[in-house]
């Protein structure tokens, strides 16, 4: 995981430059951050050094004033995997002369056993990291070619084939960015992990992401994997990492929009993305995208379709499932994104796999859709962010166009997904125009959600429960993918233990866990799984749990009602928003920032 930004270039606040890079990237983990600037020589010391800043916690409004003026930066944003959440493990690490620096994305597998070789040739470690152990391989390659080659090869040759040779030892997903202090260039190199090469005038950057360039340059190289690149100032060199060849970078001009992302009168973007609800989905009720067509032409002449994703995204997959065989009387294949690469072999070129994800950088998706891609098969994206990696590697596109998504905690993204979804075997269907007046109720009974009188209700139940450990939530047909997705609105943004179930399973081991006062969220939908639910709920309250009734009416067997009007398989929308809202102002009166809970992170780039 991790956000990784360098510049190389003519302006001296580079430090600024990159701080502001890291607050772009910050999403992909807050645990700790830190930038190293390349101090010019002075006339005390005729070698420039490398000088540190990093920290535990969120980068915030830190300082970076008291960094060097410097025109090389580079720095990271940490989700932590290999040490804990310390100032000393965050990068970037430094080898034992403190003239290598290194910021790195991703996990070097066979970290432990380089550390042994290198601890044996003398080299001390302060860090728990396996990117501290890639800094020191890198100086000790770099000592052995020096003593070969000095004569007849330049320093930063002889570092480019350092980090080359070194970056073909990792095992994982990996991309890195090395400076030295001796020369006026970054080395990066990457496999598995994004890394985008960015082109200014007699200036250049590098990014784990194309977005946080926007505000410098529109000209990027999207690095391949098993390549390296060396960017000074004025040039780019791309290489293959399997040889000294060059390769020719391929620069694209990106159009996109440079998105500020603002709370405005929000005190949280996890509300605000909650009630941008009701304009997305009135959006695609109505727009003429004729990418519909595309996708359900693919879903029709596909033998087997597969939809994947990871969290929330694949909540929206397993939902996939139900609105496929109730409207389109389809049968969708669905598997979690670390799950799928175990359970492709049987996939051929005429199987069809969709991808859902909000960011399009999930690691185990973007594995798992590479080897259905190597089985032949073809690939669709359902994904928010344009440019992403999975937006790259499909071979076709349906943008969510839900707009930035900042709040860790994925709202808007999911409902979207929901509403394509439901199109799309509208379409299949021949019913278009039913799915669209469907939606375009959803988003009447949304705005109604928003008003005050309703999310009062909702914070007096929250005053109720909130401070309950556990707290369950059932449902049936397609209200069980919105049972699971509100738990996991619920604990991501609360920490309060929630699980969802499948009414039916209840009876089989979940029920051991009501006592009284438990809270039990119900959903009870007007189609044909009411009636059973309606019996789970009962038997939750005969064993005294407080019983959450979200429904299109009232019951006596209610504790606590949430209405939510009925608009036919659409209801699932305004529904799952009660489940987002919850969590919400759980994760508010428990003093909690729902916008970046503990542990998460917005992009889950490791495995
Ligand atoms: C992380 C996020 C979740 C998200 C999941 C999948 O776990 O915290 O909110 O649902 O990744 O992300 P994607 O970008 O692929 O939808």
């Amino acid at each position: 995981m991790c956000g990784i930004f360098g510049y190389i270039g003519k302006k001296y606040d580079s430090a600024k430059i990159v701080f502001n890079g890291l607050k772009t990237l910050e999403y992909r983990g807050y645990d700790s951050w830190g930038i190293a600037a390349v101090a010019k020589k002075t006339s005390s010391s005729n070698q420039a050094t490398i000088i540190i800043k990093k920290k535990a916690g969120k980068i915030g409004d830190a300082n970076v004033s008291d960094l060097p003026r410097s025109t090389i930066s580079l720095g990271h944003t940490r989700w932590a995997t290999h040490g804990g959440v310390t100032d000393i493990n965050a990068h970037p690490h430094l080898d034992c002369t403190g003239t290598l620096a290194i910021i790195h994305n991703g996990i070097i597998e066979n970290y432990d056993e380089i550390k042994r070789e290198l601890v044996d040739f003398g080299h001390r470690f302060i860090s728990e990291t396996d990117t501290e152990v890639a800094i020191h391989l890198i100086e000790e390659t770099l000592k052995k070619l020096q003593k070969r080659y000095s004569a007849t090869k330049t320093h930063d040759e002889l570092l480019t084939e350092a980090v080359r040779k070194s970056f073909n030892r990792f095992i994982g997903s990996n991309a890195i960015i090395v400076v030295s202090a001796k020369s006026e260039v970054f080395l990066a190199a990457k496999n598995g992990s994004p890394l985008v090469v960015g082109k200014g005038d007699g200036e250049n950057f590098l990014a784990s992401d194309a977005h946080a360039l926007l505000p410098y340059t529109r000209t990027v190289h999207f690095m391949e994997d098993e390549t390296l690149v060396k960017v000074a100032k004025d040039s780019i060199s791309l290489y293959a990492l399997s040889s000294t060849r060059a390769k020719i970078p391929h620069f694209t001009h990106l159009s996109w929009k440079e998105t500020v992302t603002r709370k405005g009168n929000y005190p949280h973007f996890m509300l605000k993305e909650i009630v941008e609800q009701k304009d997305i989905i009135g959006r695609i009720a109505i727009e003429n995208n004729p990418k519909i067509a595309t996708v359900s032409q693919a879903i029709i002449k596909s033998y087997g379709t597969y939809i994947v994703g990871c969290g929330t995204a694949a909540y929206a997959g397993l939902a996939a499932t139900y609105i496929f065989s109730k409207i389109a009387k389809r049968h969708i294949n669905f598997a979690v994104g670390s799950e799928f690469s175990y359970l492709l072999d049987f996939l051929s070129p005429k199987s069809l796999v969709i991808a859902l994800s909000q960011s399009g950088e999930t690691i185990d998706v973007l594995d798992a859709v590479k080897k259905a891609k190597e089985k032949g098969a073809k690939l669709i994206a359902m994904v928010n962010v344009m440019g992403s990696t999975l937006y790259r590697m499909a071979d076709e596109v349906l943008l969510l166009g839900a707009g930035t998504e900042t709040a860790v905690v994925s709202t808007k993204a999911f409902t979207a997904k929901l509403a394509y979804l439901i199109l799309l075997a509208s379409k299949i269907a021949g019913y278009e125009d039913e799915g669209r007046n469907a939606l375009k109720k959803a988003a009447l009974v949304l705005r109604r959600i928003f008003e005050p009188d309703s999310t009062r209700n909702i914070r007096r139940l929250v005053d109720t429960i909130y401070r309950k450990e556990h707290l369950y939530v059932i449902g049936r047909g397609i209200s069980y993918p919105l049972a699971l997705e509100t738990a996991l609105k619920i604990k991501e943004a609360s920490y309060i233990h929630a699980e969802g179930f499948a009414a039916g399973e209840l009876k089989h081991g979940v029920i051991a866990l009501i006592e009284k006062g438990t809270p039990c969220i119900a959903y009870l939908a007007n189609d044909e799984t009411y009636g059973a639910n309606l019996a789970g709920a009962m038997e939750m309250k005969a064993r005294g749990g407080y019983i959450i009734g979200v429904s299109y009416k009232p019951h006596e067997v209610f504790d606590y009602y949430i209405p939510v009007d009925d608009v036919g398989i659409a209801t699932s929308i305004p529904a799952v928003t009660i489940g987002q809202l919850l969590g919400y102002y759980l994760a508010v009166k428990r003093g909690l920032d729902p916008d970046k809970p503990r542990n998460l992170a917005k992009s889950v780039t490791v495995k």
